[in-house]
């Protein structure tokens, strides 16, 4: 096993570098082994991890693990996982999962921890992510309803609720109730069942609150006890609120400045960067997609993948690796490494395209009418026909898919260091 900590450093860090979902999962949960401190930055239960793993009792079945707020280190015995500032955490949920992995045999005493600073999503907030979308009409975003922006904006909006609050409940109870009511004058009123949900989260409150810890100076005393902390990125660069595809994002920064704003870490002791990019395009929710394959390949891309929303299963849209973003991407995140994943997906392709151009323009435009109409300059490769999946050694692999990991890497300018042939976790190659 490969010693990661010497290669990467004692503070990596794991980003999502398209549209979200491009199996961030797998890479931290094989991380975890080397890294016992996993942070999550951003995000909330829009995000879905995958992982599998073979069943302990029976090596031929793989178990699926979909998490969408623990972070992904869980999966790892003596891993611990903090749930960072930069998060908007729904209670019910977490819980939910955390009684998923006890369930499953995995022990999580001590091993959660959760930031005094990280706001709280309330059931309201779903709600009026819904409101929300529907007044937007055929302007849609496609989110995730799980009331992430609704969330995010009472962060801003400085109305926002923190973890620590929970611990005084009878204020809490006040902020809450205010909220609710401004809300209900905002949207019209719309049924709320307040008795329950208070009623619950008091009960929470008694589970969690020896959860709740200082998250940046947590961080702080880590290191300084040289500790080795891997921190989680959560979506995608490419929806990121303000790099990305605005107004077709989410609410939060995926790039690298949102682990700092998220974990309380500066930037500079960050020692890797990881991209995270398929070796493909997928994207869910509405907002353009310059390589989008409306045609029966993308149907056996999706197909093949398994490209279905872990939060939401809804069909991913698939399209042909964009350099474009992908240079990008690399441009505004600094990566250090890339894993490409998912690269057997296209076995049995006769040719493979990537977009290397958008013809008239330079870098990534910021106005999505430009990206709707670009025109897109595409380099053709020829694929490979043989079942990569137990491949380990790179030198092993088709010459061909060796000439496209290369090609991929020259065009978005950082060094593939990684590559994902399966969807176990010993699948992976690394260089
Ligand atoms: P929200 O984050 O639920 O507000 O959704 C905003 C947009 O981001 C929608 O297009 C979602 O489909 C997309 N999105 C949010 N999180 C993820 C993710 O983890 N993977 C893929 N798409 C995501």
């Amino acid at each position: 096993m490969t010693n990661f900590t010497e290669k990467l450093g004692n503070l990596a860090v794991v980003l999502g570098s398209q549209w979200g979902d491009e199996g961030k999962g797998k890479l931290i949960d094989i991380l975890s082994d080397d890294y016992k401190i996993v942070i999550r930055a951003a995000g909330g239960a829009n995000a879905g991890h995958t992982i599998y793993l073979k069943d302990p009792e029976n090596p031929e079945k793989k178990n699926k693990y979909v998490f969408h707020l623990v972070p992904s280190g869980m999966l790892n015995h003596d891993c611990i996982c903090l749930i960072g500032n930069g998060v908007v955490l729904h209670l019910g949920t977490l819980l939910e999962e955390v009684a998923l992995l006890n369930n499953s045999g995995f022990n999580t005493d001590g091993r959660i921890l959760i930031s005094d600073r990280t706001h709280l999503v309330f059931d309201y907030h779903k709600i009026i992510d819904g409101i929300q979308e529907d007044m937007k009409g055929d302007k849609k975003v496609g989110t995730t309803k799980r009331g992430i922006g609704p969330a995010y904006t009472d962060k801003v909006r400085r109305n926002g609720i923190r973890v620590h609050e929970l611990l005084n409940f009878e204020k809490f109870t006040e902020k809450y109730m205010a909220n609710l009511a401004m809300f209900k004058k905002m949207y019209g009123d719309f049924d709320y069942d307040t008795e329950k949900e208070l009623a619950e989260l008091k009960e929470t409150t008694e589970k969690i609150k020896s959860w709740i810890v200082d998250g940046a100076l947590f961080a702080y005393n880590a290191l300084k006890e040289n500790k080795n902390i891997l921190i989680e990125g959560a979506n995608g660069a490419m929806l990121d609120i303000d790099h990305g595809t605005y107004p077709f994002v989410t609410s939060s920064n995926p790039q690298v400045g949102g682990i700092s704003t998220g974990t309380g870490i500066p930037g500079n002791k960050l020692t890797a960067v990881i991209g995270i990019m398929k070796a493909y395009t997928t994207r869910v929710g509405a907002g353009p997609f310059p390589t989008e394959l409306h045609d029966d390949l993308g149907e056996q891309i999706r197909k093949t993948g398994g490209e279905f929303g872990a939060t939401t299963g809804r069909p991913r849209r698939c399209g042909w690796f964009d350099s474009v973003v992908g240079k990008y991407s690399t441009m505004i995140n600094g990566y250090t490494d890339i894993n490409l994943t998912k690269l057997d997906v296209l076995s049995g392709l006769e040719t493979l395209k990537i977009a290397v151009n958008y013809k008239e323009l330079e870098g990534f435009p910021a106005d999505q009418n430009l990206l709707e109409d670009v025109e897109i300059e595409y380099i053709e490769m020829p694929g490979w026909t043989e079942d990569i999946s137990t491949i380990r050694n790179y030198e092993d692999l088709p010459e061909n898919a060796r000439n496209y990991v290369e090609k991929i890497e020259e065009l978005i300018e950082c060094k593939i260091t990684s590559i994902g042939v399966g969807v176990e976790r010993g699948d992976m190659i690394f260089r």
